[in-house]
């Protein structure tokens, strides 16, 4: 067999320093569990403007193509608020979304015990939380036509297109039921049939694909801003949400907060199948990449090495592996360890983001 390949896009601001500890963590299944990727590294975002005066590289967006899976930090910082649009830091990303056909995007919103008191919500809300969205990545208004700002009259007007087509609906739909088959058996469509065209084809291609194909499946439908307002409200109702691209985005945040801190939450971003059978894939933390902090040591790195447990999962079929760094995770946070985000306990002192990075490699040492 030869070895998995990994392309790392560290990015901007934090980036950097979060994906460092994910390196050892890589690194420990290489020399502890005779897992070894191949890894290479290149820059996306802000770093790949300053150096090639575009946030990505025809190289870059080349190998990534060619590689088993994307693993990218975070872009886009202050430094680059004035670029032209087309050059921004955020267009490196949405490249390699569009490029590589990254459909299916999880985001999992998961509440660790040991932190279901930094919700801002009450805790036997979020205790025990574990729930999914997944959220269409390639179309609709992220990159529908006609878009762009026009001269009409004596006024500019700011236009963006809301465009689905069946085929688009259909598989990311697919990936929702696959997934619910293996964790609650539920999906929630969520879209705005009641005001828009998209949202009515939305909704009977996912039915269509429900009946077809997923009648084992459980199905509900809602009202993106409906689900926006359950989501605050009984999050624990919802197994996997399936939605499309800008209203993903939004309720994805709304998810994250939910459990207490962006800094814990990864997603997965997964296309077709490759020759060699693996997803097209490109795994990132939820979080950006927080100027504010950024060179303090302060970032929580978790985010990103949970990114790479979805890696071991979904990429590698190493399940148990994946189980394994959770784990990991879990008992570190369970030990008290905090970093600067997730402060609020009496007497707690927060840990620098190596601090972290190595109390979940000796948390990972304990498990053998
Ligand atoms: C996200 C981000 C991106 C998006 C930005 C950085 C382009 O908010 O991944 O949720 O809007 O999709
Ligand atoms: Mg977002």
């Amino acid at each position: 067999m030869t070895t998995p390949s990994l392309l790392i896009l560290p990015g901007d601001g934090i980036g950097p320093e979060v994906m460092t500890e994910v390196r050892k963590i890589i690194d420990w299944f290489g020399t502890k569990r005779d897992l070894a990727f191949d890894v290479s590294e290149d820059l996306v975002g802000g770093a790949a403007y300053d150096k090639h005066g575009v946030p990505l590289a025809d190289e870059t967006m080349a190998k990534a193509q060619e590689v088993d899976a994307v693993l990218l930090g975070a872009v886009g910082g202050p430094k680059y608020d004035n670029l032209d649009f087309s050059v921004k830091p955020e267009r490196g990303l949405l490249r390699l979304r569009k490029e590589m056909d990254l459909y299916s995007n999880l985001r999992p919103a998961q509440c660790f015990d040991a932190l279901a008191d930094f919700s801002s919500l009450k805790k036997d809300i979020v205790a025990g939380l574990d729930i999914v969205i997944v959220r269409e990545l390639t179309s609709g208004v992220y990159f529908g036509e006609p878009r762009g700002i026009i001269e009409e009259g004596n006024e500019r007007v700011g236009i963006n297109t809301q465009r689905y087509t069946e085929s688009e609906i259909a598989r990311v739909a697919r990936s929702a039921f696959e997934l619910a088959r293996r964790r609650g058996n539920k999906v929630c469509s969520m879209e705005k049939a009641n005001v828009m065209e998209s949202g009515i084809l939305w909704r009977d291609v996912v039915n269509e694909i429900h009946q077809a194909e997923y009648s084992d499946v459980e199905l509900s439908h809602m009202y993106a801003d409906n689900g926006a307002m359950q989501l605050v409200r009984a999050p624990k109702q919802f197994d996997v949400i399936l939605t499309d691209n800008l209203f993903g985005d939004i309720l994805s945040d709304c998810a994250a907060m939910l459990t207490g801190s962006l800094g814990m939450l990864p997603s997965a971003s997964l296309g077709a199948p490759m020759a060699n059978g693996r997803p097209k894939a490109m795994y990132e933390p939820v979080h950006g990449s927080a100027p504010d902090i950024t060179g303090q040591g302060k970032a929580n790195p978790i985010a990103c090495i949970l990114s790479f447990a979805m890696a071991l999962r979904y990429s590698f079929d190493q399940g148990a592996e994946a189980d394994r760094l959770e784990g990991a995770v879990e008992k570190v946070l369970a030990d008290g360890v905090r970093t600067a985000d997730l402060l609020g306990e009496e007497g707690v002192t927060p840990v620098s983001t190596t601090e972290m990075g190595d109390a979940i490699l000796a948390a990972l040492d304990a498990s053998l």
